[in-house]
């Protein structure tokens, strides 16, 4: 992962949020346009309702943290998003016209009875909430972001898993035609992350589908993305197209491109560094001093226990 400064973004290159809305929704009614007629005569897919930049009913989370949240402009413009682009200011270009409708997310694997949602019905399978996580990136830096979602447990509890259920494998959607970077050998793709069981039923851990009252903009992982904020940023999964119940630790995407440097868990610890970064500052986004980064980005009193007599340098 390449690092830049994020507060070297040039304000040139920051589109006004609404100039960019404005285009987004000129070509999000493009493509729906466009796709009307590639369809016509052919099989009918019926659109999903909900569209990039919904606005939707939440109620506010006890689990948020009091801090500011970073400005959208930079939470839409700074992403990591390797199936557009290993550049950081190019996911919100490159994403513009990504289709995220209709969109299915598969569930199968050690559970009652394998399932496939349509994204709408899987939004209104549990109340949606306000969460306020810190973000932090194994790069060194990190934001606060108003996300909205319900906790994974929700889901989870609903599937019925089987005593065979040991880890949950997250997997993103697999498209070159849409996905430019899957074009490139830069990881293997499709993208896949994965989180033991009991880390994915902690309420903390986010079925994520919006920010800032929203529907997900694409470069940040519409229409559904995972949210773990005690583990860096990659393990926070973008546009998932498949959630498989399994007994074996889950290949993920970064541990296979580079094992000695992401370890399957990946939980924020300021004192294991990356073979190439320290971990023990972060620069917040908008911020110049550096701050201190905290165990478990300061949600160490909910998740702590879930890695007693675990050595955590060992499992990084
Ligand atoms: N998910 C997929 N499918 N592809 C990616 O490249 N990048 C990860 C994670 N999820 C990534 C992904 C990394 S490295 C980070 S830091 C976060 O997404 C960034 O999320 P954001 O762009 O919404 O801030």
């Amino acid at each position: 992962m390449l690092i830049k400064k994020p507060s070297d973004i040039p304000s040139s290159e920051i589109t006004p949020k609404s100039v960019y809305m404005d285009r987004r929704r000129f070509m999000t009614g493009a493509t729906l346009f466009g796709a009307a007629l590639a369809t016509a005569g052919c099989e009918m897919v019926s659109p999903s309702k909900v569209s990039a930049n919904t606005k939707l009913t939440t109620t506010k989370s006890p689990l948020s943290t009091s801090e500011t949240p970073t400005p959208e402009k930079d939470i839409t413009n700074y992403n990591n998003f390797y199936e557009f682009s290993t550049d950081k200011y190019g996911p919100a270009e490159l994403s513009r016209n990504f289709r995220t409708s209709p969109w299915t997310v598969k569930v199968s694997g050690a559970i009652k009875e394998k399932k496939t949602y349509d994204v709408d019905s899987l939004m209104k399978l549990a109340s949606l909430e306000d969460r306020i996580y810190r973000l932090r990136c194994v790069e060194g830096w990190s934001m606060v972001i108003p996300w909205v979602g319900y906790s994974l447990s929700n889901l989870i509890n609903q599937l019925q898993p089987t005593s065979k259920a040991k880890y949950v494998m997250f997997t993103t959607l697999m498209d070159m035609g849409q996905f430019p970077g899957q074009r490139s050998g830069v990881l293997d793709w499709p993208y896949t992350e994965g989180l033991r069981m009991d880390e994915a039923m902690h309420p903390l851990t986010l079925l994520t589908f919006g920010l800032y009252g929203e529907t997900l903009p694409n470069q940040d992982g519409a229409p559904v993305r995972i949210v773990i904020p005690w583990k860096y940023g990659f393990k926070s999964i973008k546009s998932i197209v498949k959630i498989d119940f399994v007994d074996y630790e889950p290949p993920t995407a970064w541990n296979k491109a580079a094992p000695n440097e992401y370890g399957f868990y990946s939980n924020v610890n300021p004192n294991v560094d990356h073979p190439r970064w320290s971990q023990a500052t972060e620069r917040r986004i908008g911020e110049f001093r550096k701050r201190p980064t905290l165990m478990f980005n300061g949600y160490g009193d909910q998740v702590a226990s879930l890695y007693n007599g675990m050595d955590l340098k060992k499992h990084y």
